[in-house]
């Protein structure tokens, strides 16, 4: 083995781009193995041919067409039980046949500049496929071993198929698509089966093509955890910073998260992957013919004197990435993510606010638009308020405006479809109910009481929707995001955060001097993100974190339920949230001129949409001419 000393990396392997196929030793491998087919190919068809020729030539040409005379009453009962034996057999081969669908590399229409938005991640695989590509340059200069497998990890929609379908084309190399659902069967032993022909399809492919390509999709069907093997991978002392796990709009309490065994782990996971791991490992293997010749060149040996031994042919190994892709990597098999195996793991996430933003370009490139959606601006403002929208989020987003625009009877989106398409796809569709006139004030001040409060307190919050249009359950909606993506809390915006969610209780109780049933979810909201702050973030007087209980058979509660269930906690939890009921309701009771302002042009129009809520909001505290009390300087003081 060569040893590598600085400066001398092979130009090949210290690129930084992607390789050329051509020139890497995929492509050359491929090159050596299409001359040597050909060569075959004349051979094979070279002899008959001569032969026949010289047959003719010499005046003694084949009769090929003289068939000898078929007796059907003796060949028709043969036949019969040829085809049963054949049915038989067939379905037998047929169960255990490998389910894949094999593209070639110019019927994939992805390319890697097509995979945008997930700069990290391309970074990753365009270094992997760079081994890929030079494989036999990486092992021979350096040492290394090829990367065998890589799972893609993430949540539904954030371009796992994507990206494995870009480097399949790239790689131009065979491209082996297979769902794992689609390798179990009701056969006995036909799942291990099928695995089997699956890996021996991809020896093949890259034995042929100089590579291949195999992915199985929702890998964690087959790969779930053995019994037995559950494991917890979680690296021990590593210390992080907590994100906002259940802070967005719609809070999912974090101690809600209840463990649960992985997916499988039954006897029926064993086989399968035990198979799985043995074929993990059968890249190295020979080929049929490189055992037939080393089996030969072993009997010939045994005829041979010590000092006249034949070599027996070098075992090449064949080159195959393997690409699993999986919503949850933490139930499959740990033997299978040991190195040589799925050692690489690569995360999809959802893209940052650059990486929505060249999504909504690569997008809109080929999707019909109103010129208002050239303006960088506006895709900018779109690209902040999609916060947490995997790639195919935003697409189907896109897709959604478009359809809104046809039932415009327009030809292209603009941006009010695009909100609207937001709308439809967070909170569902609207539906026109009929409310009473009552009803219909008491849901516009609810609403313009949450307004006001989300305006007065926290100002770094974007006013998005403010609708009385019914949608899903809710009646009539508020809804505010961060400017910017944000991945952390503080106690302040927590408590902002409460306030908000009681400015409609206390605008009932201000304008109606009674409450209705409308606030309960806000209720809920508020409980939440009080629990939190007392139980998990140490930011009420207790450093205690009540998550870091264990469920247990007789205690198996979320961490609302747990703070709840400790009657000091309890009492952490009411007395911050009846402080900040009455602060909110101070603040409205102050600024009654918002709240009705906002009430009436709901009434009115029944939905505004971004600056239509903060242009009516600032009208009225102009013509307020100032006399408005501003309580936002104080916010945390009066919170203590
Ligand atoms: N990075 C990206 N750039 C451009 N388009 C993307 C990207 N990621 C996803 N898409 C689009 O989103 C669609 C869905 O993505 P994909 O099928 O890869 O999701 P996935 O991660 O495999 O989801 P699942 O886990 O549900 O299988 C793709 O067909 C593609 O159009
Ligand atoms: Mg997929």
């Amino acid at each position: 083995m060569a040893q590598a000393t600085a400066g001398t990396l092979d130009p090949m392997l210290a690129s930084a781009g992607l390789l050329s196929v051509h020139t890497a030793d995929v492509g050359l491998n491929r090159e050596a193995q299409r001359l040597r087919r050909l060569r075959t190919v004349a051979v094979a068809l070279g002899i008959p041919a001569s032969y026949l020729w010289y047959r003719a030539l010499t005046g003694r040409p084949f009769d090929v067409f003289a068939l000898p005379e078929i007796d059907w009453v003796v060949m028709a009962p043969v036949m019969f039980f040829i085809a049963l034996i054949g049915i038989a057999v067939g379905t037998q081969v047929l169960s255990g046949r490998s389910p894949h669908t094999l593209f070639r590399p110019e019927q994939i229409d992805v390319r890697l500049s097509d995979v945008v938005g997930i700069d990290p991640v391309k970074d990753e695989v365009v270094r992997s496929l760079n081994l890929f590509l030079a494989h036999e340059t990486f092992a021979r200069e350096m040492g290394g071993r090829p990367r065998r497998g890589i799972l893609f990890e993430g949540g539904p929609g954030t371009g796992k198929t994507h990206t494995a379908k870009a480097m399949a084309a790239e790689a131009g190399v065979p491209f082996l698509f297979a769902s794992a659902s689609s390798f179990q069967s009701s056969f006995y032993g036909a799942t291990a089966r099928k695995i089997r022909s699956y890996f021996k399809e991809l020896r093949r492919a890259a034995a042929r093509e100089g590579g291949a390509i195999g992915f199985i999709d929702e890998f964690d069907a087959i790969g779930g955890t053995r019994n037995g093997m559950e494991m917890t991978a979680a690296p021990a002392g590593i210390s992080g910073c907590g994100g906002l796990t259940g802070l967005g709009m719609e809070f999912h309490p974090a101690g809600a998260r209840t463990v649960q065994s992985a997916f499988g782990t039954s006897d029926l996971a064993g086989p399968v992957v035990n198979e799985l791991l043995v074929q993990m490992q059968s890249f190295d293997t020979p080929t049929g013919l490189e055992r037939l010749r080393g089996s030969l060149t072993d009997k010939i040996n045994l005829l041979l004197p010590a000092h006249r031994q034949l070599q027996k042919p070098p075992v090449r190994s064949a080159n195959i990435m393997l690409i699993a892709s999986t919503n949850r990597a933490d139930g499959l098999d740990p033997a299978l993510m040991r190195p040589g195996r799925f050692d690489r793991r690569l995360t999809f996430e959802e893209p940052g606010k650059t990486g929505r933003r060249e999504l909504l370009d690569h997008f809109l490139a080929r999707k019909s638009h109103t010129p208002e959606l050239d303006d960088p601006e506006q895709r900018d403002a779109i690209a902040a308020v999609t916060q947490g929208y995997t790639p195919a989020m935003i697409e189907g987003l896109l897709d959604e405006a478009l359809v809104n625009a046809v039932r415009r009877g327009a030809t292209a989106m603009s941006r009010a479809d695009v909100e609207t398409a937001r709308l439809t796809t967070e909170v569902g569709m609207g539906q026109p109910t009929a409310y009473t006139p009552h009803e219909r004030r008491l849901i516009a001040t609810h609403e313009a009481g949450h307004t006001v409060a989300a305006w007065l307190c926290a100002p770094e919050r974007r006013l998005e929707v403010l609708t009385i249009i019914k949608r899903r359950s809710a009646l009539g909606l508020l809804a505010h995001g961060d400017r910017e993506d944000v991945y952390t809390r503080s106690r302040t915006e927590m408590i902002n955060m409460i306030r908000i969610a009681f400015g409609g209780q206390c605008a009932e109780e201000i304008w109606y001097g009674d409450v209705t049933t409308g606030p309960s979810g806000d209720l809920s909201y508020a409980t939440n993100v009080a629990a939190q702050m007392v139980g998990a973030c140490g930011m009420e007087g207790t450093l205690v974190s009540y998550s870091a209980i264990q469920n247990g058979a007789l205690n198996d509660s979320n961490l609302v339920g747990r703070v709840l269930g400790d009657s000091e906690g309890r009492e952490r939890v009411e007395r911050l949230l009846a402080e900040q009921k009455a602060y909110t309701k101070r603040l409205l009771e102050e600024n009654t001129h918002l709240v009705e302002a906002l009430r009436d042009a709901l009434l009115d129009r029944s939905e505004l949409i971004g600056h239509e809520i903060t242009d009516v909001l600032e009208t009225a505290q102009a013509m307020r001419n100032g006399t408005v009390i501003d309580l936002t300087e104080d916010t945390s003081v009066s919170a203590e």
